[in-house]
């Protein structure tokens, strides 16, 4: 299967996105949750985050709520779509994907949402490697995922048209990519059982955390100490 150049969706990402959710309510309403949870797993030392593969920076202004005082960096492999988040988010700085390994050891935070089920298995491992690199010691990655258990997600994944590329990963299979490329001191969790018309529920999301069937689940974990 040929991988989806989101250069292609960059203009229409937005309308797409919102014609697949309009029965559900408000798409911001996920973007929202997860800079939420994000604030929740960091401390105040989180000055200088990334969000690894931004698309058109719909994540951007809510991680910028969540962390007023941090440095928000982003970066992706779709320019069009770098163009657009710029467009519309002057306070972050965007990077290219080739000059990310110059910001080695940098970062206290990478955040990263809905992008590994667009790269190729294959090369999941070494993309994982190089985050670990991006992050100081002891910084925390936080991954957001479509949860393959939940058959709405499923659906709403089959029938997508930048999604045709997508090869879904359980939360186990996404855990076991992270620990191999040296995290340690895992928080992992499912999210998104209520949809943003029902948010007055949300306050179920936290005890259900644990429960396999949420529409995205999130693992994150800290970068471990290099002995020398
Ligand atoms: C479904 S979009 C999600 C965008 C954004 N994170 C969001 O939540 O709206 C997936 C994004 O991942 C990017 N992407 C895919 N493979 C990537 C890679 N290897 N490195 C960086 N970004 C990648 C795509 O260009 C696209 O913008």
């Amino acid at each position: 299967m040929e991988a989806v150049n989101f250069d292609d969706y960059s203009r229409d990402y937005i309308d797409i996105m919102n014609q697949q959710h309009q029965k559900y309510g408000d798409i911001s309403y996920y973007s929202k949750q997860k800079a939420v949870i994000a604030r929740e797993l960091t401390n105040k030392s989180t000055t200088k985050i990334l969000e690894f593969g931004c698309g058109i920076g719909r994540n951007l202004q809510f991680l910028q709520e969540e962390f007023p005082d941090a440095a928000i960096y982003a970066s992706d492999i779709s320019q069009e779509s770098l163009d657009i988040a710029q467009h519309s988010n002057p306070n972050i700085k965007f990077l290219k994907d080739e000059e990310l390994h110059t910001y080695n050891d940098f970062f206290d935070l990478i955040f990263i949402a809905g992008v590994y089920h667009h790269i190729p298995p294959k090369t999941r491992l070494e993309v994982t490697k190089n985050i670990f690199k991006l992050l100081k010691e002891r910084g925390r990655v936080l991954c957001f995922e479509h949860n393959p258990y939940n058959p709405l997600t499923q659906h709403m994944v089959n029938t997508c048209e930048f999604d045709r590329d997508a090869v879904l990963l359980t939360q186990k299979e996404l855990h076991k990519l992270f620990k191999e490329s040296g995290f340690e001191e895992f928080e992992n969790g499912y999210i998104l059982f209520v949809p943003p018309k029902l948010q007055i529920l949300n306050f179920i999301e936290k005890p259900l955390r644990f429960l396999p069937l949420g529409g995205q689940y999130y693992v994150s974990a800290l970068k471990k100490e290099q002995k020398n």
